[in-house]
């Protein structure tokens, strides 16, 4: 016999009553239970940081997290992150920098990249090159990604 909880999951602004295991992730439940697929799985052991989402602001690996320790909190997705037509600055970097390859790894960077930015605008150039050594790009696209977080970055700083 398997426990389910209902809960609520609050993703970019909109509330998904679910039913959930206590052991579901995060990971899988904003995918499978709320039709959120562009959270992408890699690792599913911490490492990789494709599952990179924001909870109340934070960079968190989503596949390390228990869905239900979720529930109450704010979610932010890859989904969230464009204003209707208008797309993130960090989207828009990404796309003029080529810091995209096959794209996997990419919600996960640009989750983990806007949560630091958005926390600490005036981060140094070498502790956010050290942020983003935490998540893995399988294609190694690791400059172009860097180039684009930098222009991001003083896109963002301006009022
Ligand atoms: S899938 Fe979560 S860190 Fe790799
Ligand atoms: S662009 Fe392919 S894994 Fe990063």
């Amino acid at each position: 016999m398997t426990d389910k909880t209902s809960i609520t999951l609050t993703i970019n602004g909109r509330d998904h009553a679910i039913s959930v295991e206590s052991r579901r992730t995060l990971a899988d439940a904003i995918r499978e239970e709320c039709g959120q697929t562009g959270t992408h799985i890699g690792c599913e052991h911490g490492i990789c940081g494709a599952c990179t989402v924001l909870v109340d602001g934070e960079p968190v690996r989503s596949c390390l997290m228990f869905a239900q320790q979720a529930a109450g909190k704010e979610i932010r997705t890859i989904e969230g992150l464009a204003r209707g037509d208008e797309m993130h600055p960090m989207q828009k970097a990404f796309m003029e920098h080529h810091g995209l390859q096959c794209g996997f790894c990419t919600p996960g960077f640009l989750m983990l990249a806007v949560g630091v930015l958005e926390k600490e605008p005036d981060i140094s150039d070498d502790d956010l090159v050290d942020v983003l050594s935490s998540n893995l790009c399988r294609c190694t696209g690791y400059q172009n990604i860097i180039k684009a977080v930098r222009a991001a970055a003083i896109e963002m700083r301006q009022p």
